[in-house]
């Protein structure tokens, strides 16, 4: 029997009451498909590890997670913790490290999900972000000039490589012309004369070798906006790895909340393991109560049974949450239920059993 040895790093704040839910029903789904068992191996990193040890995750961290089927991550950073050291020391490292250059975030506003937007009915928005998750506007590159003097200067630079944009634009179409979708692009080429107009060269160069399908490129000012007056436009997005992660909390919340969000961070090659996490970060405000909805911790569990190619499940998960938005039984006060994020997995898995 196949049996997938998953990392699990919970991480800070809401990360352990999350994915202590996604862990739940994953283990509930290997149990009633019977077919393949997970066995969880917990690491304890992150900002409380820091204030003990100095480092987020220990120097050999990469190494002990290589050997793994897949990653899950809860969130990472807190008060106490400056953010570019939690973040750079342990998520971004692993995105790094481990070559997970596709960010895979799916936007489906599900029946029963609350949506801000007037006139938008569930079927209106339902898309998948293509985000570039290993160079672009992230790449560890700077300077810090002449600290604490009145010359202090910043420097960070972006990099746009061939064959980073190629890779991703190649994921994005070959997804959108297996599924027969249409492709955006986010750009900002009218001012980022560099790398952004050599961004639109390469979906355009890319597209060549995939004429079925159907084109658009949109700033990425203008994206924004249609997203809250028109999202049913986008289908498969790509973008940069910061307009990708902007957008994507701007899906979030058109889409029921980043209680819902979801994203895999992938290594097509399958050479290093692929990352599984909601997108939302630690929720400092709401920690340690039981108040985090922990559906979009789920909702990543079905990408990765997705990449383990148990799609039946994957889609029976999304399929689960829809029922419980519909049914408002067992839902957190973000959706304006009263259950705590216990209960909510609890339920889950009761449905799923059934
Ligand atoms: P956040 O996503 O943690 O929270 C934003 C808002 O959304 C908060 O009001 C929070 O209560 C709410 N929220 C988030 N997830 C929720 C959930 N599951 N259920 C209910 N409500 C939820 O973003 P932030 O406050 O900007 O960041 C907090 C910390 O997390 C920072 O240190 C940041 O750097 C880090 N962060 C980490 C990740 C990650 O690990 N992937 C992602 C984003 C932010
Ligand atoms: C996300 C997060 C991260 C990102 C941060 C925490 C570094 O916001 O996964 O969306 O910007 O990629
Ligand atoms: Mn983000």
């Amino acid at each position: 029997m196949q049996n997938y040895k998953i990392a699990v790093v919970a991480g800070d704040g809401i990360g352990p009451e999350v994915i202590a839910e996604g862990k739940k029903v994953m283990s509930a789904i290997s149990e009633i498909d019977g077919g393949f068992s997970v066995e969880f191996t917990d690491f304890p990193w992150g900002c409380e590890y820091y204030l003990k040890t100095g480092e987020m995750m220990p120097e050999d961290g990469l190494k002990r997670l290589s050997d793994f089927d897949a990653i899950y991550l809860g969130a990472v950073g807190y008060p106490g913790v400056p953010d570019n050291v939690s973040l750079g020391g342990l998520l971004l490292k692993i995105r790094r490290g481990f070559d997970q250059y596709i960010n895979l975030r799916p936007i489906k506003l599900l029946k029963g999900a609350p949506c801000p937007l007037k006139g938008v009915e569930p079927g209106d928005i339902d898309m998948v972000f293509v985000r570039e998750n290993s160079e672009g506007e992230y790449a560890d590159v700077g300077a810090r000039l002449y600290p604490g003097t009145a010359r202090e200067v910043a420097l960070q630079t972006g990099v746009f490589s061939r064959h980073g944009m190629e890779r991703v634009m190649r994921y994005a179409y070959k997804l959108a012309s297996e599924n027969g979708k249409t492709i955006t692009s986010v750009s900002k080429g009218n001012a980022l004369g560099y790398s952004m107009v050599f961004w639109d060269q390469m979906f355009e160069e890319i597209g060549k070798e995939y004429p079925e399908v159907k084109t658009y490129s949109l700033l990425a000012d203008a994206a924004s906006m249609f997203f809250v007056k028109n999202p049913k436009r986008f289908q498969v997005v790509v973008a940069s790895n910061l307009f990708g992660d902007i957008l994507t909390d701007l899906g979030a919340a058109i889409a029921g909340g980043m209680g819902l969000a979801a994203g895999a961070n992938l290594n097509p090659e399958r050479k290093y393991p692929s990352m599984f996490e909601p997108i939302h970060g630690s929720a400092p405000d709401i920690a340690g109560k039981g108040l985090a909805n922990p559906m979009a911790a789920i909702w990543s569990v079905s990408q990765m049974l997705d990449f383990f190619g148990y799609k039946e499940w994957g889609s029976r998960i999304i399929d689960t949450i829809e029922t419980m938005l519909i049914e408002k039984k067992a839902l957190t006060p973000d959706l304006g239920g009263g259950a705590k994020t216990s209960e909510v997995g609890d339920a889950m898995v009761e449905l799923l059993r059934k």
